[in-house]
Parts: C-alpha cells; structure tokens; sequence
C-alpha cells in the first residue's frame, strides 16, 4: 500500500527508507520477449531503487492473460472493468506501488501490441476517477536501430503515465550534464563500411547503464519528496 503519504515533515531519506519506511517500485516489461534487453534495463534501473531503499518487483506482460479493450464504456459510469481477466492483477499491483515504471522496446515506432493493449484496459482506472493521481511513474525503451523511434515511443509511454495522473521523473542527474532524451537504448554499435556492427545486448551500452542507474536513483527521491 502507498501509506503515510503525508506522515513525515520532511522529504524522506535514504536512511528512513532503509529503516523501515516502505516504499514501493513496480516496473512493467511491455516486450513480448521476456528477460530480454527491455527487462535489463527495468532490471537495472530497479537495483538502483532498491539500492536506495525500495521494495521493488518486476511484471512482464507475456506473464498475464490480457483482453482487447471491448469499447463498451463501462469505464465512464464506473470504476470497473467489464473484462475479467489479469488486469485486475496488474492494476492491483499499480495501486499499491508509490512508483511505476513502464518499459516498452519499439515496434514500428510505437509501443508493443501487448503492452498497448493493457494500456487501453486501464481506461477505467481514470475516466471517472484518476486513481493513479500523485503516483511516481517513468518510462524506458529501446530500438534496434540507433534513432529507431525511442524518442517518440518515450513520449507515447510519458504521456499515457500523465493522463493517469503520475508525476513523470526522467532519467536526468539535475546536477550533472545532460547525456540523452531519457532512459533509452539502441543496439547499434557502430558502422564499418557498409556493415552495421550490432550490440549483442544492451547492457554493452554504458550510456543506457548510466541513464537507468539515475533514473532508479530520481524515482526514489521523488517518491521521498511526494511521501515527505
Ligand atoms: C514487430 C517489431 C517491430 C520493430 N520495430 C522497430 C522499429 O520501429 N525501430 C527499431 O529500431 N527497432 C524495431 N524493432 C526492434 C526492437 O525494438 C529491438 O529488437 C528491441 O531490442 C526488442 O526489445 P526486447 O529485447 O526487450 O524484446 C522491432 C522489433 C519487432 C519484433
């Protein structure tokens, strides 16, 4: 449960945390590959949460049985699904996390068929109500081509966690340089010749190890902000 929302005077430390405040990560895989190289980025960005404090657990999509939206607009009268099935699950889980973070590779420039089909589901978790409203949310993703769509998959995947009411961290250190558009990633490696040199995994790319150790890191103290 997100408790004590308002029960500290001041911005919750590391060391609160660490003794004994609970604070809550959840992190999406929207791939329809499991363990792959959008769960190594969630991965890395929820060891640097739980470094800091966090109880952290990782959801993968292909995991749960997820309907198509029917449009039947239930979800403007209530609270509810008319669909029984895992979403229920998923959205439970969201609910009790102070942080969300939604992982997404690009496919044709947009997010996964499965991860946007659970995205049209959650209509009902903000049409009447924003139940999300004030939670922590923050995306990831990652292409195969150097600039294959990330920036616009980012902004599908911000935008959605901001209808929902989440206050969107990015993967920016306020107090150091600025090094890309967020936590995202490209397996490209470099060109010779003609030839592309691929990147076998992600986690060869320091740059998206760096921007998801700091984006775990912002999602901690902004939830130590908003729970302070
Ligand atoms: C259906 C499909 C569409 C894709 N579309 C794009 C694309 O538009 N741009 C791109 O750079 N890579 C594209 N890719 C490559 C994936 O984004 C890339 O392989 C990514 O690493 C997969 O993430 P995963 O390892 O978590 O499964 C596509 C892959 C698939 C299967």
């Amino acid at each position: 449960m997100c408790i004590e929302k308002n029960g500290c005077a001041s911005n919750l430390t590391k060391q609160q945390i660490q003794g004994g405040i609970v604070v809550k990560v959840l992190a999406i895989n929207g791939s329809h590959r499991k363990g792959k190289n959008t769960a190594n980025m969630l991965n890395i960005v929820l060891e640097e949460a739980k470094a800091e404090g966090a109880d952290t657990e990782l959801l993968e999509i292909t995991d749960f049985n997820i309907k198509p939206c029917l449009s039947c607009n239930q979800c403007l009268r209530k609270t509810s699904c008319s669909i029984q099935d895992d979403v229920q699950v998923i959205a439970n889980k969201m609910m009790e996390a102070d942080a969300v973070i939604l992982g997404s590779p690009v496919y044709f420039g947009n997010v996964t068929g499965l991860l946007k089909m659970f995205m049209d589901r959650t209509r009902w978790m903000h049409m009447c109500q924003n139940l999300l409203e004030g939670h922590i949310g923050a995306a990831v993703t990652v292409a195969g081509l150097r600039n294959g769509g990330q920036e616009v998959t980012l902004n599908i995947l911000e935008r959605f966690l901001q209808s929902h009411g989440l206050m969107v961290v990015d993967s920016r250190n306020v107090q150091g340089g600025i090094y890309n558009i967020g936590a995202v990633g490209s397996l490209y490696e470099s060109l010779e010749g003609e030839q592309i040199r691929w990147n076998s995994s992600i986690l060869d790319d320091p740059l998206v190890l760096h921007q998801c150790r700091q984006l775990g890191r912002n999602i901690v103290k902004a939830i130590g902000k908003w729970r302070g």
